[in-house]
């Protein structure tokens, strides 16, 4: 059969419409975990990376749906878009924000650029962290060969800034807050005098991953003193309340001479089409926010409880996962646990009795309490 020119663009045109009007429960029914991968198995409970359990909300499930027609064009003009609406949402010029391919490479650049004997900063660019804290930017700074200070968290969890101000001397400071892995914050007054009194030849980087989890007065974002502080960065994550993880979206926050410097660094699109769609249509549906910080909440008060009545003295938890006190090493119990297919948190050297948990959905947390009950009354005998 001969189809004309015309015909063949016409049935090309209705293709391209019927997928992208295919409806979104595509991605809907494929949010559970697939087993068919081999990579997961479905009874496998996963509370292990601070992942949000629900995923996406509705509407980015739509939008990557619809991006789909959009895969063979590089995404500049939709990355414009998004750093438009997260202009907007934190009310800064679009010269402050810098997206990454998750936070994690924010983090990465901000190690490549400020720390290491290859930086212009001043001491060699040394990194200063909390002890524990969440490692991605210790090893890149690492890698750079630079010198990294570890100091302590304090007795109630918080970063001891006095400490890590005195180590700082040029370089950066790598602030999470709230922390990963305790789950604990550093106090809103406290982190605003540390980046006050900073010496402008020392930068800090916030990390608020978890940010949208944290509901004490206690806390609050530092986004705000960006417009007087060059040397703050202040990066954050869509793969924590807005479910995105394995999609890899992030941004920082900084005034515009830091972020050309962190640009330099980064390779050109490095955020793919369908991350920026969701992220997107994400920040177009507030209820993402409200519900999955309801849903973490409810199911957060229920594990910290049922943990108490087994003895088990969890640190206040400002984010999507608890840390708490197992009262033995971790190590086997994590392999115990393993071997009924509950994966949790990673040893923490620095804690080695503390088990990091994140919190999964109610039926998962469920599991995750009978199975530790097990485990727990096994070794007691
Ligand atoms: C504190 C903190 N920062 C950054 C990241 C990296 O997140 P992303 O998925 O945006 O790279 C994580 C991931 O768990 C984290 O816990």
């Amino acid at each position: 059969m001969k189809i004309s020119r015309r015909k063949f663009a016409q049935l090309l045109g209705a293709g391209a419409a019927a997928a992208v009007a295919r409806p979104a429960v595509t991605f809907a029914k494929s949010a559970t975990i697939d087993s068919t991968d081999g990579l997961v198995s479905s009874a496998t409970v996963r509370l292990s990376s601070n992942e949000n359990p629900y995923g996406p909300c509705r509407k980015a499930l739509a939008a990557m749906d619809h991006a789909f027609g959009l895969s063979c064009r590089y995404p500049d003009k939709h990355a414009d878009a998004l750093v438009a609406a997260l202009a907007e949402l934190n009310g800064v010029e679009r010269s402050r924000i810098l997206l990454g391919d998750g936070s994690g490479e924010i983090l990465k650049l901000a190690a490549d650029v400020f720390t290491g004997p290859q930086t212009k900063e001043k001491g060699g660019g040394r990194l200063i962290v909390a002890d524990p804290t969440f490692e991605a930017i210790l090893h890149h700074a690492q890698l750079g060969g630079a010198e990294v200070v570890k100091v302590p968290l304090t007795s109630s969890w918080a970063h001891d800034l006095a400490k890590m101000s005195a180590a700082a001397k040029g370089g950066l400071v790598y602030i999470c807050n709230p922390n990963n892995p305790t789950a604990s914050i550093t106090r809103k007054d406290e982190v605003r005098d540390f980046i006050r009194q900073l010496p402008n030849d020392t930068m800090v980087l916030v990390d608020e991953a978890y940010y949208h989890y944290a509901d004490t007065p206690e806390y609050e974002s530092v986004i705000p003193l960006v417009a007087d502080h060059p040397n703050l960065i202040v990066a954050r994550t869509f793969s924590k309340i807005y479910g995105m993880a394995g999609l890899r979206c992030g941004y920082c926050v900084a005034q515009p001479a830091t972020i050309e410097r962190l640009r330099a660094r980064q390779s050109w699109d490095s955020i793919n089409i369908m991350a920026i769609a969701a992220a997107r249509a994400s920040l177009a549906d507030p209820a993402q926010v409200t519900n999955g910080r309801r849903l973490n909440a409810d199911t957060r008060t229920f594990t910290i409880t049922e943990l108490g009545k087994m003895g088990f003295k969890s640190i206040p938890s400002q984010a999507n996962f608890v840390m708490f006190d197992a009262q033995r090493p971790v190590v086997p119990l994590i392999a115990s646990l393993k071997s009924r297919q509950i994966e949790v948190g990673r040893l923490f050297p620095a804690m080695p009795n503390h088990l990091r948990l994140t919190i999964g959905k109610r039926s998962e947390m469920e599991t995750f309490l009978a199975a530790f009950r097990e485990v727990t009354t096994a070794s007691a005998t």
